[in-house]
């Protein structure tokens, strides 16, 4: 079935050593990531080439520990400029980093943190199964502070291979009649609000959001 896991024994990642994003200002991240949130400034790495693919791209990495131990890695280049400007609007809604907090008055408590410390914070927001504050780094990269308020909303494996499904299907049938992909899939989402909502989700149409 779509989804399954491969059979290995013992053989799963463990928790999130680190996700690496660039910088186009390490001081600026530094300043961000250790004195407005708290994380310890703990290793650097500095190299002329890198070491995995030996291209010659001189930069300096910066880790950023987190209380459970996993850390959060940023790379300046001096031969890099700005990225280019993504497609749709979207990509910079969807990629984001969560980070988790122990409740919802520890999430509040970030988002007054965050607004004094001049940063502007979206939410929080009641998604139902998780409690959510959004708001982003000086690279322009989206930050999410969270915290589960419905322990199951991770345990719908078998809801989420079926959705999978569905999905996939959906995509298939319309573009084999040579029709409208985006539609297809707005209807199958339509088609299953009331399902998400019995997970205990709340859809957008549910929420306070423009
Ligand atoms: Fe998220």
């Amino acid at each position: 079935m779509t989804g399954d896991r491969a059979d290995t024994p013992g053989l799963q990642p463990r928790m999130l050593h680190h996700a690496g994003h660039v910088t186009q200002d390490a001081a600026a991240t530094v300043d961000f990531y250790a004195r407005i949130l708290g994380m310890d400034f703990v290793a650097t790495v500095m190299d002329d080439r890198v070491p995995s693919t030996g291209e010659p791209f001189p930069y300096l990495h910066l880790f950023f520990r987190m209380a459970d131990g996993s850390t959060l890695a940023f790379f300046e280049s001096p031969c890099m400029g700005p990225p280019s400007a993504p497609s749709h609007p979207a990509y910079d809604v969807f990629n984001h980093t969560a980070l988790a907090a122990a409740s919802t008055a520890e999430v509040d408590a970030w988002a007054q943190r965050l607004r004094e410390s001049g940063v502007e914070v979206l939410g929080p927001v009641d998604h139902g199964v998780i409690y959510s504050i959004y708001f982003h780094d000086p690279n322009g990269l989206r930050l999410e502070i969270t915290t589960t308020t419905d322990p199951s909303f991770d345990d719908h494996a078998d809801e989420a291979r079926a959705d999978l499904e569905a999905w996939e299907a959906a995509k298939k049938r319309a573009a084999a009649a040579g029709g409208d992909v985006a539609g297809a899939l707005l209807e199958l989402i339509g088609e299953r609000k009331e399902q998400m909502r019995a997970r205990g989700i709340r859809t957008a149409d549910e929420l306070d959001t423009p």
